[in-house]
């Protein structure tokens, strides 16, 4: 290899990466045209060939999984991600970062700044400390905080499809921000590998449902940003469903309108904070579609006022593994090394 080649790029490593999320960040990391993927954790694989696990990563991943080891990712790498489920990130990540690892941490470990917030919602903290330190990774609106971090807490996958809808708007004063109401829908690839008897098969083919009614752990997580965006009290009611799709999430969201603004004000509202060639895409009047961003990292949003009721609806589409996960740890990644943010995450979307 040349200067200038794979072995002069930043190397990065998944801890954690035989999971759907870490999995996914496999993918993405493999086809990055500015890091080089060098290690690949797992508890119960190690030894074993990445593409023996994913056999679509045959001739594309080389890797076998290693046993996590602090002092081996810090020999090899200058990035990792930790895909893990939460409570063990919060133990592994203080020496990662003692041993000079940016870390980019895909559960909630370090998603909350209120560390009673998160206690309540998850248990005690190894390290509230961190949590002060530790940047919120919602990519569009918080890059310049995340350029400058060492350690970035990703966002949960129903926060960003909720998040990136309501922030523009809620920073105009044109919603109520007490009168937020989120009905999500997440494929489900969003529980991870392991089945249990409420995501196996034959209880999630044909079969719709909603679950962890106004009781989900994500709820505090989107309350405490947009309590942050909108400087004073939030009430948010959030009810997640199941649906039988691999990956995808569509979030419906409603809101009281404040001013007598109309949905072509917000969709410019929304334009102007996202622009018009980065990875939220502003779809109108047009309900945003899974389908269309499906295996890519774009959000897509759409609005319609309901006038007569007073009401803003605004609907969203992702990806839960890609935009819910890897790709904007990724694109977080991106933003923390100097890299084009949309370097690796430039697949083109499937038409069907
Ligand atoms: N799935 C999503 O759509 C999504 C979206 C946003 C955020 N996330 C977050 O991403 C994280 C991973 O989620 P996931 O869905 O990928 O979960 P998952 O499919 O269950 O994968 C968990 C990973 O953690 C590893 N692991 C589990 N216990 C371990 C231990 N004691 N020591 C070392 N490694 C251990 C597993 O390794 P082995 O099985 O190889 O032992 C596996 O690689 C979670 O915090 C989740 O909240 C997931």
């Amino acid at each position: 290899m040349t200067a200038g080649g794979k072995e002069e790029m930043p190397k990065v490593a998944v801890v954690g990466a035989t999971g759907y999320a870490g999995a996914e960040l496999v993918r993405i990391l493999a086809g990055h045209p500015g890091v080089r993927l060098v290690c690949l954790t797992s508890r119960r694989h190690v030894g074993a060939d990445f593409a023996a696990i994913y056999p679509s990563m045959k001739n594309v991943v080389d890797l076998k999984c290693q046993a996590y080891d602090p002092g081996v990712l810090a020999r090899k790498a200058d990035v990792v991600f930790t895909a893990l489920p939460h409570k063990l990130p919060m133990q592994f990540v203080p020496e990662l970062l003692e041993k000079g690892l940016k870390v980019i941490d895909l559960s909630a470990d370090f998603r909350f700044r209120d560390v009673e917030t998160y206690v309540g919602a998850y248990q005690q903290h190894a390290c509230p400390g961190l949590l002060e330190e530790a940047v919120y990774g919602l990519s569009e609106i918080y890059a310049d905080r995340i350029s400058k971090a060492r350690l970035v807490g990703n966002p949960g996958c129903y926060p960003t499809s909720i998040l990136l809808p309501l922030i523009p708007v809620l920073r105009k004063g044109w919603i109520d921000p007490r009168t937020l109401v989120a009905d999500s829908k997440s494929g489900v690839s969003g529980a991870g590998a392991t089945a249990t008897p409420a995501t196996h098969y034959c209880r999630v083919n044909e079969s719709f449902k909603a679950y962890k009614v106004a009781a989900h752990r994500h709820q505090p997580e989107i309350t405490e940003v947009l309590r942050r965006e909108a400087g004073c009290e939030v009430k948010l009611t959030f009810v997640p469903h199941l649906t039988p799709m691999t990956r995808g999430m569509e979030s419906t969201i409603y809101a009281d309108l404040t001013a007598p603004v109309d949905a072509l004000q917000v969709t410019e509202c929304l334009r102007e904070a996202y622009g018009d060639d980065g990875f939220v895409r502003i779809c109108g009047s047009r309900p945003p579609d899974t389908l269309d961003v499906r295996g890519t990292n774009y959000c897509d949003i759409g609005v319609v006022a309901d006038g007569p009721n007073g009401k803003l609806i605004l609907m969203s589409a992702i990806d839960n593994l890609v935009k819910g996960a890897a790709g904007q740890a990724v694109q977080n990644m991106n933003i923390m090394l100097g890299l084009e943010q949309s370097a690796g995450l430039e697949s083109v979307p499937f038409p069907v």
